[in-house]
């Protein structure tokens, strides 16, 4: 009879990993998981989605789903910052005035709690397409100048490696930072606020 139940556990624990396992960099402790995992209901009604970056590699950047929109993880290297002070004056909202593209905390230069990680929607702020990730720097189809962003392919909108939107082109603002905090130094929890630390 044990061994039944033994069976049925591990059937259990085996479909949960897979399932852990389809979203790519979810956390990998069981029990952690298990405090963590929204139901497919509180999910959508915009339940935290907690994401493990410790694989992530510098310059890398993976997609999370929260609340049904994409929201990229993007691991900055050090290179890749420094070019962001370069492009200020070409940008309409470097200072991320408009308050309502990102928490206070992520009001900075880098629009991140820390500079190495930006957490970003991925819709873009004109009529909502998804960028590409482009961080080649001067690609032949962006031109001499561009240093590494996110492309709307829909009208041409440009935004940099903080999100933060170029002047001239269809989109009026910056894309938006969703609430988030670390967890733990390498987990971040996706719709819970920092501000509640
Ligand atoms: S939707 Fe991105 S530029 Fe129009």
């Amino acid at each position: 009879m044990s061994t039944v139940i033994d069976l049925r556990r591990r059937r259990f624990l085996t479909a949960s990993t897979a399932v852990v396992g389809a979203t790519g960099m979810a956390v990998a402790a069981w029990p952690f998981i298990a405090s963590w995992r929204p139901s497919e209901r509180a999910r959508a009604a915009g339940a935290p989605v907690v994401v493990d970056v410790s694989k992530l590699e510098p310059g890398q950047q993976i997609t999370v789903k929260w609340r049904g929109k994409p929201v990229w993880i993007l691991r900055r290297t050090p290179e890749m910052l420094s070019r962001l002070s370069r492009l200020t004056l070409q940008l309409r909202d470097p200072a991320s005035r408009v308050a309502s593209q990102q928490p206070d905390y992520a009001r900075n230069e880098y629009r991140s709690i820390r500079s190495e990680y930006l957490v970003a929607v991925g819709l873009c702020t004109h009529l909502g397409c998804v960028p590409t990730f482009r961080p080649d720097i001067a690609p032949e189809d962006l031109g001499p100048s561009w240093l590494g962003g996110y492309f709307c392919p829909c009208h041409g909108s440009r935004f940099d490696l903080a999100g933060r939107v170029f002047i001239g082109v269809p989109a009026p603002t910056n894309l938006v930072i969703p609430p988030y905090r670390y967890v733990s130094d390498t987990v971040i929890g996706i719709g819970i606020d920092a501000r509640t630390d």
